[in-house]
């Protein structure tokens, strides 16, 4: 049985994106949906890349080995499977419905390979930072499969996995500190609605991806990133569904400290930026 949520303040929209095409790795086509520009306005999150493509020329060469330091990245495979190798000897398998949750601390050098060459490949990365006196952690990751990734069922015949946080009385997989990020997939069918708790603490957004939604009147149709606005007395945000939906809510609670990006370097002083690309250069790393 799910908990049934009445809002008094739900968030309204403040603006939406359509993220730009681009391609990474060793040629993956990907929409950025989240990046510089809006890395202060919705502090904790990075960085988020949604693929998705039927042609394996899209995405059969991957992401070979690359470094990254100082943030945690979330790969969600909707559809294909992907295998992670990474410089602490770690492998790990994620196939449909699979989660990674890595944190990258002080260094990791890994790839991230399809293991298909044909069919669809769909999904996202979301980089969430670190705060800083943890940047320098010891790195770690956990494969999360489909299976274990708990749902809370809509009355309306929705559902929602949850992730990181809560939702509806269902706690996520995944807890944050700090951050204390909510991370849900969200199927509404046409004509459902439903209500999210959020904290207002939070910066909040949805990615959606299949369908069109209606929040505070305003119809969005996929895809497009909306990022919900903040206001001091905020208890959530309340999701229409104009069509069979499915999205991504995503909220977490700001750092408030200095970004500084050298690709997949994130850190808070240059300083510090400087001392990762030695440290890369030199082997440190691995
Ligand atoms: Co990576």
């Amino acid at each position: 049985m799910t908990v049934t949520i009445q809002l008094q303040k739900p968030r309204q929209v403040e603006q939406v994106f359509h993220g730009q095409a681009t391609s990474d790795g060793a040629g993956v086509s990907l929409i950025r949906y989240l990046y510089g520009p809006l890395q202060k306005r919705l502090d904790p999150f990075l960085m988020l890349d949604a693929f998705g493509s039927d042609d394996p020329q899209e995405y059969i060469a991957g992401f070979p080995d690359h470094p990254h330091r100082g943030f945690e990245t979330i790969t969600y495979m909707l559809e294909g499977r992907m295998l992670h190798r990474d410089s602490a000897g770690n492998e790990g398998l994620l196939d449909s419905g699979d989660l990674q949750w890595m944190c990258a601390g002080r260094g990791v050098i890994h790839s991230e390979i399809p293991q298909q060459v044909e069919g669809r490949m769909e999904g996202f990365q979301l980089w969430l930072n670190l705060p800083a006196k943890d940047k320098m952690s010891e790195p770690w990751y956990q494969n999360i499969q489909a299976a274990e990734i708990p749902v809370a069922s809509l009355e309306n015949g929705g559902h929602i996995r949850v992730v990181a946080g809560s939702s509806h009385g269902v706690q996520g997989v995944m807890q944050r500190p700090y951050t204390e990020p909510v991370y849900l997939d969200v199927f509404l069918p046409a004509a459902g609605v439903v209500a999210h708790s959020l904290p207002a603490s939070h910066n909040a957004f949805i990615q959606l991806y299949q369908g069109s939604i209606k929040i505070g009147g305003k119809s969005m149709t996929a895809p497009g990133v909306i990022v919900l606005a903040n206001h001091p007395d905020a208890d959530g945000v309340e999701v229409q569904a104009e069509d069979d939906s499915r999205y991504l809510l995503i909220a977490g609670k700001p750092l408030n400290e200095p970004i500084e990006q050298h690709g997949p370097f994130v850190m808070n002083t240059r300083d510090e930026i400087r001392q990762a690309i030695h440290d890369f250069q030199n082997g440190l790393l691995n």
